[in-house]
C-alpha cells in the first residue's frame, strides 16, 4: 500500500489534531507526581480530549480499553493506565496522545520524570534525553525527495555515538498518520539496510524511537498489549507527527 499524500485541507485538519495531542501533553504535566495513578492521568486526558471535541483514538482502538498509552520505566510501550499502577518517585514515564479531531489523527508522545530531577537515576536521564535527541536527528533526515530509511539511519547513528550501548527497539516502528490511525509506511528507527520508499511532500509520518538501556528485545504482558524489555531495564520514547515538505519536515505535534 502506498502512503497518502495528504492535501492542504487535510494538512490543515492534521496539524490541529496533532497540536490539540501536544497541548493535551501540556496540560497533564501537572498531575505527573508521587503517588498518582497511571489511571488517574489517564481519566484526565479523556475528559480533555472530549471537552476539546475531539475523540481518544486508542480507545477500543483493535480493543485496546484506555483512552492512552502510559509506560512506566521498563514498560516500552502500550502500558494500560491502572488504578494498581502508582507514580513514585525516580520513575520515567512515556505518555503517548494521539486525538480525532474532525476526523483527523494527532500522534504525540513525552517522557516526564517523577519526583525533582535529582530523583532520577543518571542512567535514566541520559536514556531519556538520548531518545529525544535520537528523535530530533531522525526528524531532520525528514525531507522530499530523502529516504525512509534515511531516518533509521540517522536515529542509530546517534545512538551508536553516544557510547551508551543503549539499543533501538526493533519490534516497534513509527507509522504514516493523519487520516487514519496507522497508515503505511512502517518508520523503523534503525538502519534496515534497504532504502525504502521516497519521502514525497505532503506526506505524515510520525517518529517514534524507543531505545533501552539494555536489550532492545520485549516481552508482552498478559494483559496482550504491555510491552516491556526483556532484562527488566529502564526504556525510553518520544513522538512526533511530522509533515514532509520540500523545504524539510514541519514538526505537527507543537503547541
Ligand atoms: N499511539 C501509539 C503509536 O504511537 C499507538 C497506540 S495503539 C493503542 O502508534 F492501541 F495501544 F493505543
Ligand atoms: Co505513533
Ligand atoms: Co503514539
Amino acid at each position: 500500500m502506498r502512503p497518502i499524500i495528504k492535501t492542504r485541507e487535510q494538512i490543515e485538519g492534521i496539524r490541529k489534531a496533532a497540536r490539540l495531542a501536544s497541548i493535551v501533553l501540556d496540560e497533564v504535566s501537572f498531575l505527573v507526581k508521587p503517588g498518582v495513578s497511571t489511571e488517574e492521568i489517564n481519566n484526565f486526558i479523556h475528559e480533555f480530549i472530549v471537552k476539546n471535541g475531539a475523540i481518544p483514538a486508542p480507545l477500543n482502538y483493535k480493543g485496546y480499553p484506555k483512552a492512552c498509552c502510559i509506560s512506566v520505566n521498563d514498560v516500552i510501550c502500550h502500558g494500560i493506565p491502572s488504578p494498581d499502577v502508582i507514580l513514585k518517585k525516580g520513575d520515567i514515564l512515556n505518555i503517548d496522545v494521539t486525538v480525532i479531531l474532525d476526523g483527523f489523527f494527532g500522534d504525540t508522545s513525552r517522557m516526564f520524570y517523577v519526583g525533582c530531577l535529582e530523583d532520577v537515576s543518571l542512567e535514566a536521564r541520559k536514556l531519556v534525553e538520548s531518545t529525544e535527541m535520537a528523535m530530533f536527528e531522525g526528524i531532520k533526515a525528514v525531507r522530499e525527495g530523502a529516504y525512509l530509511n534515511d531516518i533509521g539511519v540517522a536515529i542509530e547513528s546517534y545512538i551508536l555515538s553516544t557510547k551508551t550501548g543503549f539499543q533501538i527497539v526493533r519490534e516497534f516502528t513509527g507509522h504514516g498518520v493523519g487520516i487514519k490511525f496507522h497508515e503505511p509506511p512502517q518508520v523503523h528507527h534503525f538502519n534496515t539496510g534497504k532504502s525504502g520508499i521516497k519521502l514525497e511532500a505532503g506526506m505524515t509520518i510520525t517518529i517514534e524511537p524507543m531505545i533501552n538501556v539494555g536489550s532492545w528485545k520485549s516481552r508482552l504482558d498478559p494483559d496482550g498489549w504491555t510491552a516491556r524489555t526483556v532484562d527488566g531495564s529502564l526504556s525510553a520514547q518520544w513522538e512526533h507527527t511530522v509533515l514532509v515538505t520540500g523545504f524539510g519536515y514541519e514538526i505537527l505535534s507543537i503547541s
